[in-house]
């Protein structure tokens, strides 16, 4: 039975232009939440926006750099505009970079932990006074099994998706007497550009051709193969639904059992 969990709700997704946003974007829209897709690729996520309405709801494509406030201040504040309230924020917009720790630029780091921490503490600094005000609603910030665990050359990435969950249980404690929530979301290994990019990035490094890595990446899986993006969404849609209201501050493993704690 098809379910529409979320009519007359607006959700906001960054990252929306690809990937596990766009994933997520998707599946709100089939479940009857108008869309506010963020993202910086114009016209990736313009077809995201239009992939959305299919489904017979409204969507919008807003050019929004996640480490710039005021370009987020402006997209909420079109978002508003068109449907006057947000119920849900996916922050997803995310980088990936990694070298060995003594190897790694200051600029490189500074520039993920921009993206992939500061940029979800912005976004959920901009939405969290909408959901405190009408008493409701949902945060989900897209952290990673990073975020729990680690391997070498990934000091930036961890350090920043271990920020998240740190700053998501902060959130979830300011939201809580106004009964909305913030959950993080753990993925393992999911099939996108990003995880096509770490590995050319550490199979380069350690002379592994691209598809011989991620085939090993899946081998090492308890499930054997890496996540589809509409696994990762339907776990957001989860933390966003009246099913899970009690459930606040947690970021949940969603990675074939590759990390269990
Ligand atoms: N793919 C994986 O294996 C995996 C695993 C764990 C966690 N994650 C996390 O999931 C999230 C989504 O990753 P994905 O795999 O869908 O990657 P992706 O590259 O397919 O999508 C990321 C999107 O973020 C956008 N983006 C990047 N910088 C931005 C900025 N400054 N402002 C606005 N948008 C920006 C990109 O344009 C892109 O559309 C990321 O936070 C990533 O760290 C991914």
């Amino acid at each position: 039975m098809e379910m529409k969990r979320f009519v007359g709700q607006v959700a906001v997704v960054t990252g929306a232009a690809g990937g596990i946003g766009k994933a997520c974007a998707l599946r709100f829209a089939q479940e009857g939440a108008n869309v506010a897709c963020l993202d910086m690729a114009l016209e990736r996520n313009q077809a995201t926006a239009q992939e959305c309405r299919s489904s017979g709801v409204e969507a919008l494509a807003l050019t929004c750099n996640v480490t710039d406030p005021d370009s987020i201040k402006a997209a909420v504040s079109d978002t508003l505009a068109a449907w006057g309230h947000v119920d849900i924020l996916v922050a997803s917009a995310g980088i990936y970079t990694g070298s060995p720790l003594v190897e790694v630029p200051l600029k490189q780091w500074q520039r993920l932990i921009d993206i992939n921490l500061t940029g979800v503490f912005l976004t959920n600094q901009a939405v969290a006074p909408l959901l405190m005000g009408q008493r409701s609603g949902s945060i989900i910030n897209i952290s990673s099994m990073a975020g729990k665990t680690s391997w070498p050359a990934s000091a930036e990435y961890s350090a920043a998706k271990s920020g998240v969950i740190g700053l998501t249980r902060s959130v979830a404690m300011e939201l809580a007497p106004f009964g909305a929530t913030a959950n993080a979301v753990c993925p393992g290994n999911t099939v996108t550009d990003m995880v096509q990019n770490v590995a050319g990035i550490i199979g380069g490094r350690d002379g592994v051709e691209v598809a011989e890595w991620l085939r090993l990446r899946a081998a090492d899986c308890p499930m054997k193969r890496m996540a589809e993006p509409w696994e990762i969404a339907g776990v957001v849609a989860f933390l966003a639904s009246n099913d899970s209201r009690y459930l606040t501050g947690q970021a949940i493993e969603v990675d074939g059992g590759m990390v269990m704690s």
